[in-house]
């Protein structure tokens, strides 16, 4: 269980909170949310100015009255530490507090986010609070979650004060510890950049022309662990007062600023907040999908959160689509289908005033009783309670792709792939959309990981990649993995230094190859590739590389009228008792779904079901039971034959056996018997 306090229950509810509200609507509130299920509340995300009005004094007593109203309706509370948004007092009497962009411009009060991670100030005065918060209501018998900060980096992805700069030197010194060894490692012999003093290094700010990549590098990985030393400190006093009660932060997804894994050791459950663009056509399902997964894979040993997701529209967006009936269900179930315990929104009563007054709230500004959108909030509640066995449960995956912040950080920077930029996330993205497509259940994981678990892994350019993690990898193949590389693949090391020697320098003899060149493709051009034994040609879009085989088989060659004419687009080789494949290319989809088909048959990882296109069909299970999804993606009723597989939908209590219909957006959950 991730809530101790939730017991055998799923958690229900959302972000609430009652301070935009007059207090005669508290009572209705929570007479609304027992009528609805819900179970668990975030209260105080955005309090801090509320709950300390000015630099000396604290006012509890509204949120007392809060935490009391909630127990006395039996709902639990994921208690925020309120230090996300700073009050204005703050900034007024220490401006030092307010973060800076690169160009030396303050943040400033008025919107929320706007602190420097490093600030001494910022951190004192949220020491403070979080200090007070513990030791109020930590006995509290509503209190079940610590929610620490929210959405960490979100909105200041980095900052370069006085007081970041400080301790971007003191990071350096403590990585470095020489001024040589950092000039070495940042390559400071190029353009004339070689430091005398660690006083003369300053965070990348703005610069005429590109900066210096291992710097920016650095800068990042110090960002990241800046913005982590926050949570380590709030965490720190939490458990001090309260060991047992649970810790957790609310991530993005595919969020560039913070390098989520390594964070998510730190707290007892992870969760994130799903925001899919619900537009037809915008794969919202996919994009739901993908972050379900990374979020699973940061604590792969328990299920995670999904901690806000709207009703329907969002008020950020170019345009902001709303949920049709059905769909927020529907997505709702796919984070529990694929390995999540709570599903919670942002927020519990749609706002009257503010920035996202118009953001989908589980209450909308219509009047509850009369609202589809309550209506079916309070349905989904009433379902997630025939679902509790569920809670607990785990997604296992046989693929896994790499996925690695540092890999990312320094591949999007370089300057060389650009027009045709790497989007290492988006790629990333694309290949697992190929295994959602195919009811394929997948981890992200580090290349470090231990890899014994998976019959396939995927290392989508995979840029930046240091010798151990290499060995790793090709260990994996050596006792029988299959591994499948992309271009761009294992360039450079830590340091975002090139290995030299034919690229991927530490993969060559895995892959049975090596690279010499690049050839980006604009992205009006395309590629064509030919398979062998197959007539018409496919096409690579983005990149193209020149490979030279040393032991590996081309099954897919280049086919244009150019120096790469029947130069290897797609190789094999078998290394040890495994396979390592190379795309030395970028498919559009159909040939993507060619050649991944094969390289997945190899591997021989199936679906738990093979069912109509556009239904998504996943298994969780525990010592005690496994679960069958079926959720209908598709726009019309499907037929799903169940072959072997029978046992009981949980939502409806029918037995299912040999065939299961599913209406458009409809869900079974079948607990299996057989
Ligand atoms: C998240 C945030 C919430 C709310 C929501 C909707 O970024 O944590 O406070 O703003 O998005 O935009």
């Amino acid at each position: 269980m991730i809530i101790p306090k939730l017991a055998s229950a799923l958690a229900y509810g959302g972000d609430y909170n009652p301070e935009q509200w007059p207090e005669s609507v508290w009572r209705d509130d929570a007479a609304l949310m027992r009528e609805a299920g819900v179970n668990l509340v975030t209260l105080g995300v955005f309090s801090w100015s509320r709950l300390q009005p000015a630099e000396n004094s604290y006012t509890f007593d509204w949120l007392d009255r809060v935490m009391d109203l909630m127990a006395e309706h039996g709902i639990f509370v994921d208690l925020a530490t309120g230090t996300a948004s700073p009050p204005p007092w703050l900034s007024a009497h220490h401006p030092d507090v307010l973060a800076v962009d690169a160009i030396g411009a303050a943040y400033h009060v008025g919107s929320r986010q706007h602190y420097s991670p490093s600030s001494p100030t910022y951190r004192r005065f949220a020491a403070a609070l979080v200090r007070q918060m513990a030791k109020r209501y930590g006995r509290h018998p509503a209190l079940a979650a610590w929610h620490i900060n929210n959405e960490f980096g979100c909105h200041v992805p980095e900052c370069h004060g006085a007081a970041t700069t400080t301790a971007f030197r003191t990071w350096l010194r403590a990585k470095y510890r020489t001024l040589a060894a950092l000039n070495e490692s940042w390559g400071t012999a190029f353009w004339s950049q070689g430091y005398g003093a660690w006083e003369q290094i300053q965070t990348p700010r703005r610069t005429p022309t590109f900066s210096n990549p291992t710097q920016q590098l650095d800068f990042r990985r110090f960002t990241s662990d800046a913005i982590l030393d926050l949570l380590v400190m709030e965490k720190q006093i939490l458990q001090a007062v309260t060991p047992d009660v649970p810790v957790t932060t609310n991530f993005m997804g595919f969020f560039k600023t913070v390098d989520a894994r390594r964070w998510a050791r730190e707290l007892d459950f992870v969760s994130w907040d799903n925001y899919p663009d619900p537009l037809p056509g915008r794969g919202g399902a996919c994009y739901g999908a993908a972050g379900h997964d990374l979020t699973r894979s940061l604590k792969k040993d328990r299920p995670f959160a999904l901690m806000e997701q709207s009703t329907s529209g969002v008020s950020w967006r170019p345009v902001n689509g709303g949920k049709p009936p059905g769909l927020m269900r529907l997505w709702s179930l796919q984070a529990l289908a694929r390995g999540a315990d709570a599903i919670l929104f942002f927020q519990w009563r749609t706002s009257r005033y503010g920035a996202e007054k118009f953001l989908g709230g589980m209450v909308p500004h219509a009047p509850a009783a009369r609202s589809r959108v309550f209506a079916e909030v309070k349905a989904l509640g009433a379902e997630l309670k025939r679902l509790a066995p569920v809670a607990g449960s785990r997604v296992k995956s046989r693929v896994a792709i790499v996925f690695d912040w540092a890999a990312w950080w320094a591949v999007e920077h370089e300057p060389a792939t650009k027009p045709a930029r790497i989007d290492y996330a988006g790629w990333a993205q694309e290949l697992h959309a190929y295994f959602f497509r195919r009811n394929l259940a997948v981890d992200f994981i580090a290349p470090g990981e231990a890899l014994g678990d998976y019959a396939l892994v995927v290392a989508p350019a995979l840029y930046l990649l240091t010798r151990a993690d290499a060995d790793n990898l090709s260990a994996y193949v050596r006792g029988g993995g299959h591994l499948l590389a992309t271009y761009f693949s294992g360039i450079v090391d830590e340091r975002d230094h090139v290995v030299t020697g034919g690229y991927p320098a530490w993969l060559r003899e895995t892959l049975g190859l090596w690279v010499e060149e690049w050839f980006p493709l604009a992205p009006e051009e395309t590629a064509a590739i030919r398979l062998a034994g197959r007539r018409t040609p496919l096409a690579g879009t983005h990149w193209r590389e020149a490979v030279h085989l040393e032991g590996a088989e081309a099954l897919a060659t280049f086919h244009d009228d150019d120096f790469l004419h029947r130069r290897p687009a797609f190789t094999r080789h078998r290394f040890g008792t495994g396979l390592a494949y190379y795309l030395a290319t970028k498919p559009d989809r159909t040939a993507l779904e060619l050649l991944l088909d094969e390289v997945v048959q190899a591997a021989g990882v199936q679906p738990p079901l093979a069912v109509p296109a556009g239904v998504e069909a996943t298994l969780r299970a525990s010592d005690r039971a496994s679960f069958l999804f079926l959720l209908n993606h598709g726009p019309k009723a499907v037929r799903i034959a169940l072959g072997e597989r029978r046992g009981r939908d949980l939502l409806t209590s029918h037995a299912c056996r040999q065939t299961l219909s599913l209406e458009a957006m409809g869900v079974a959950v079948i607990e299996l018997t057989g």
